[in-house]
């Protein structure tokens, strides 16, 4: 019997809806909230109303282009958390309307846990390739950096995380001090390439186990730019893909110690990366580079499915459902990943 899932992603500033019917994604459309840019982050406010704006003609198209009538659906999947409450909160009552009009289930999904289940998304005229479990998910994303260790669609532990800033947070805020645009992210992963990676030297943390931490970096990287800058006012301008570069290859090697020593701890050698960073052309290099040194099998999401998306949600949602995990009318958004795991 197949299933089909509306999927619903708004927990921090993209409006997404995707249709999957089993694991094929039949349509994901995502509408990026430009209003943010120019304030060099995400404002919460402007967020939610954006998605209010949003979520009407965005499932609309999503359900037009997968060619599936809304009353077909067997579920509809939301994002209840972790992200920005306000954002939340207009995807949790959509799906609400929806279910009650059409008297169709709700299933609700952990947003961290929809990247890391991306990875079994298949498209209608490809298949993906699909890790085996247990399997290590390095979980990189704009609000967390996890090594998640995952023993099904439903058994998932966090086995290390950030104790400070994530991953993404470092590559946005370091970006915001060089007067680089929001997301920060994309831009210096593009100016990385041009300088070297050696040319500046910035602090490494020095955390027992399998947790990150990144606020020393970013601390160090603030700094350097400070001093060089009161020597130099033109120093950034000059030294911006070195900077960058530096920086970026500083990040990406504090990742991969800690994946490495989990992936021997645990005997695990299905590795995959999800989440907004994981878009990163150095980040995927290393960790493809490292895998074929150590005999990984390395899983790599494609772009499309990296940064925030529906059908990661739908696609969580489709093993949430069959599993019988249904949402009631009193569930609210959670802002905080401790209350969903
Ligand atoms: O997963 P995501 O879309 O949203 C959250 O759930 O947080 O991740 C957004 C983060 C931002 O910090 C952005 O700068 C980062 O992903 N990002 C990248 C790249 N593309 C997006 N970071 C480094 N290199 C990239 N190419
Ligand atoms: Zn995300």
């Amino acid at each position: 019997m197949d299933i089909t899932i509306l999927g619903i992603e708004s927990s921090c500033d993209d409006t997404s809806a995707a249709v999957i019917r089993n694991n094929v994604l039949l349509s994901n459309v995502i509408a990026s909230q430009a209003v943010h840019v120019k304030y060099g982050g995400v404002i919460p406010e402007l967020a939610s109303r954006a998605h209010q704006q949003n979520i009407v003609p965005v499932v609309d198209t999503a359900l037009r282009e997968a060619g599936v009538a809304a009353d077909k659906l067997d579920a509809i999947a939301f994002t209840r958390g972790p992200g920005l409450l306000g954002s939340l909160l207009v995807g949790v009552s959509f799906a609400k309307g929806l279910s009650i009009a059409r008297n169709i289930p709700m299933v609700e999904v952990n947003h961290l846990q929809g990247h890391i289940l991306s990875h079994f998304i298949d498209l209608p005229d490809r298949q993906l390739p699909h890790p085996d479990f247990p399997f290590l998910c390095l979980l990189v994303s704009g609000g967390h950096t996890q090594i998640v260790r995952v023993d099904s669609p439903l058994e998932m532990r966090i086995v290390g995380t950030t104790i400070d800033d994530a991953s993404g947070e470092a590559f946005d805020k370091c970006a915001k001090a060089m007067g680089l645009p929001y997301p920060g992210g994309p831009v210096i992963d593009k100016l990385a390439k041009e300088g070297d990676p050696k040319a500046f030297r910035f602090a490494r943390p020095r955390i027992d186990g399998f947790d990150y931490s990144f606020s020393g970096l970013k601390t160090s990287f603030l700094y350097a730019l400070r001093d060089a800058t009161a020597a130099d006012p033109g120093f950034i301008e000059r030294r911006r893909a070195d900077l960058c570069a530096s920086l970026q290859a500083t990040i990406i090697e504090i990742l991969l110690d800690k994946l490495v020593r989990a992936s021997k701890e645990f005997g695990i050698t299905d590795i995959a990366i999800a989440g907004g960073v994981s878009a990163n052309s150095g980040l995927r290099d290393a960790v493809a580079e490292t895998g074929r040194r150590r005999g990984w099998r390395t899983f790599l999401p494609e772009f499309k499915f990296t940064t925030d998306n529906a059908a990661m949600i739908a696609m969580s949602g489709y093993y949430r459902y069959k599993h019988g995990d249904l949402a009631t009318l009193d569930v609210a958004p959670a802002a905080r990943i401790e209350q969903l795991l």
